[in-house]
């Protein structure tokens, strides 16, 4: 066992949040994590990260050892979100997404990664189910298909992208699918999870209500 350092809380604090595409569990994971004080990973950013370098590299995406190499090799603490934002990187990253070697390499880099320093705040599809079933707080970000349609569709105008509303709803829905239906760690809510459904909610409101959470689930355990 490491020596813990002086000062240091003896087990870091892991917050796992998921939910479906579009939901807002990126904001709440990432501003969670500057009220906390906790490091964030976005682990979509991760499998975005393994379908970039193969979309590169011209390697197949089902090609499964380039994908497993990739997914070794990728950089955590680099991750470039806008260079990894575009839709054709999100829709390879869904499908190289069902590959369990890749799923069991980046699991385990995600594992390591929440136990630095003072914790972290992960968000993803499988982080309360799979990469920390042992997690401090879960919570479980979802909205209705239609709500997070309309939130894709302006963030993508207001970056310029070409969007039309049905086109962003019936690509979220493929995407829900081929997430919750997939053999290796399904998109699912953890037993234990807090549901948040932000349908109608603002970004505010949103976080106030996960930070309630995550505080009355401290105070419970403390
Ligand atoms: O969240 P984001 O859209 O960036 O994720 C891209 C894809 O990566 C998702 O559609 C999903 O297939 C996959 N993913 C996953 N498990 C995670 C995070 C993302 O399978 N923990």
């Amino acid at each position: 066992m490491a020596t813990e350092p002086a000062g240091a809380s003896a087990t870091p604090l892991a917050i796992a949040v998921d939910g479906p595409a579009a939901s807002g569990k990126g904001t709440l994971a990432r501003r969670l994590a500057a009220e906390f004080g906790l490091s964030h990973l976005d682990t979509g950013l991760t499998f975005r990260a393994v379908a970039a370098a193969l979309l590169n590299s011209g390697s197949d995406l089902e090609d499964a050892d380039a994908a497993e190499t990739a997914a070794r090799s990728i950089d955590l603490d680099a991750l470039d979100r806008q260079a990894l934002s575009t839709h054709a990187i999100g829709e390879a990253a869904s499908r190289i997404a069902v590959l369990p070697g890749v799923r069991a390499v980046l699991a385990a880099r995600q594992r390591t990664f929440a136990t630095q320093g003072s914790g972290a705040v992960l968000d993803g599809r499988d982080i309360g189910t799979v990469v920390l079933p042992d997690a401090a707080v879960k919570l479980y970000v979802t909205a209705s298909p239609s709500e997070r349609a309309r939130r894709r569709t302006a963030e993508m105008s207001a970056r310029g992208e070409p969007a039309t509303y049905d086109a962003v709803l019936a690509d979220l829905r493929r995407r829900d699918t081929r997430d919750a239906e997939r053999a290796a760690a399904p998109l699912a809510k953890a037993a234990d999870a807090h549901l948040l459904d932000t349908t109608g909610m603002d970004i505010e409101t949103a976080f106030r209500e996960a930070v309630g959470i995550v505080e009355r689930v401290r105070a419970g355990r403390a």
